[in-house]
């Protein structure tokens, strides 16, 4: 088993994003096979069918990572890979794709970090409702038992579910994202059941000798657009969204209060959920990217039933995504949590970090992204200043280690420190990943 004592250091991706050979060795379909395939949801109806083609290119793969210098590696697993069908049998082949994946890393010296779901949910259980559907938290939570027991024995960190938010949010409530549903606030019990998914998975995990069990949990410092009491009012009701509903339950065993949406309670909950929840854990993972600012809704406008209007954060640079370059966000987001959560909060790891930009190589074959390097070393030395300030962080993974399937923005935003060009699958380190090396090397931590 890797040690996990020192200060992590890796790169993250996710199944669907980079794997492709979306039919082979009995894998099942995902409901983003689906979505990528129903016309109209993706930019230039790109799909996942082939991404980076990481299921034959994995070991090429470990080995960018390994003259990275990166001591961790954040992947998820490929749900239908494993369960086909979503529960019930388990598909050898696909587990034996792990199983390789994880030898390569341990023999690298590079600590696997594993989460179960990154949103590719088995097209079978979403045609029983998805993640509305009670059930599939108990589907999670086998096919969690399924993968530990194949590799708990190599693998030291495990991460139950990336970003629920946003695939309640994405996914459910607004429908820009697979399922494709556009429920807005009957989305809610989407968030229950990831929880109560989240919950059973974390005993499934333990009971195969799991050693760290952490949710990752996206999360954004939110800044009202005035000071008038109106918008106070709107950024607190956005930040209980945002950060607090899938926070709160997991670190203090109860929902925030979410009367600023008309809600008292949340009818998908039942005797005994919130201490299945709320389970120990040995890690937060903190997914950041941007801050929020938000401002109460203008007269008139139509925001669906929400108490709150996104108003953009102005006045810095901005990724290829348009979304802005705020460092120092980082450090108030790790400290803000710090505050609220006292010593409920268990160590924390930033489990993405990272930045979208059109980079392509020069005429010399360099493909020399200055701005993502700006962008690692502020949001770094964020890290360290939050680790000055008291906070207990642990690791620091850049999102992502190849340029790769963007979701419902297909290939058109690259986020990779290794260039893939989409044609013919050559990778190519980007200035990027030449200074994070010298970085790493130079400081063990930040
Ligand atoms: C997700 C990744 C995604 C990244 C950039 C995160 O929300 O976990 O899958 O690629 O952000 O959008």
């Amino acid at each position: 088993m890797p040690e996990v004592t020192m200060f992590l250091w890796g790169t993250a991706t996710a199944s669907y994003q980079i794997e492709g050979a979306v039919a082979e060795d009995g894998r099942g379909a995902s409901i983003w096979d689906t979505f990528t395939h129903d016309p109209g949801h993706v930019r230039d109806g790109h799909t996942g069918d082939v991404a980076c083609d990481h299921y034959h290119r994995w070991s090429e793969d470990v080995m960018l990572m390994a003259d990275l210098g990166v001591n961790s590696y954040r992947f998820s697993i490929s749900w239908p890979r494993v369960h086909p069908e979503g529960r019930g049998k388990a598909n050898k082949a696909g587990l034996d794709f792990y199983d390789r994946l994880v030898d390569e890393l341990c023999a690298k010296g590079i600590t696997p970090a594993v989460t179960l779901f990154h949103w590719d949910l088995p097209q079978a259980l979403e045609d029983e409702g998805g993640w509305l559907n009670r059930d599939t938290a108990h589907h999670l939570a086998e096919y969690a038992h399924t993968v530990s027991g194949r590799l708990a024995d190599r693998v030291p960190m495990w991460i139950t579910l990336n970003e629920p938010f946003i695939h309640m949010v994405f996914g459910y409530a607004l429908g820009t994202h697979a399922p494709g549903k556009a429920l807005l606030l009957d989305a809610l019990p989407v968030a229950h059941h990831q929880l109560l998914g989240h919950g059973l998975a974390t005993q499934a995990l333990r009971a195969n000798g799991a050693e760290r069990v952490l949710i990752t949990n996206n999360c954004t410092p939110v800044r009202p657009a005035s000071g008038s009491p109106e918008d106070l009012r709107a950024a607190e009701a956005y930040d209980t969204l945002h950060n607090r509903l899938f926070n709160d339950p997991v670190l203090l065993g109860q929902y925030p209060d979410l009367s600023a949406y008309g809600v008292t309670t949340l009818d998908a909950v039942r005797d005994g959920d919130a201490e299945i929840i709320a389970q120990p854990l040995d890690g937060l993972g903190i997914n950041y990217y941007n801050p929020t600012r938000i401002a109460a809704p203008a007269e008139g406008a139509d925001t669906g039933g929400l108490p709150f209007e996104d108003a953009g954060v102005t006045g810095y640079p901005t990724t290829a995504f348009g979304w802005p370059v705020v460092p120092d966000g980082l450090r108030e987001l790790l400290t803000g949590l710090r505050a609220r959560y006292g010593d409920a909060l268990p160590p924390v790891y930033v489990t993405e970090n990272g930045c979208s930009q059109a980079d392509e190589p020069g005429p010399d074959g360099v493909v020399d992204d200055q701005a993502r390097i700006t962008f690692l070393d502020g949001h770094i030395e964020a890290v360290r200043a939050a680790i000055a300030e008291g906070v207990d962080v642990r690791g620091y993974y850049v999102w992502s280690l190849l340029d790769n399937f963007e979701w419902a923005e297909g290939y058109d935003q690259r986020f990779g420190l290794v260039h893939v060009d989409f044609a013919t699958q050559k990778r190519t380190p980007k200035a990027s990943y030449h200074w994070l090396r010298e970085r790493i090397a130079a400081h063990p931590e930040p």
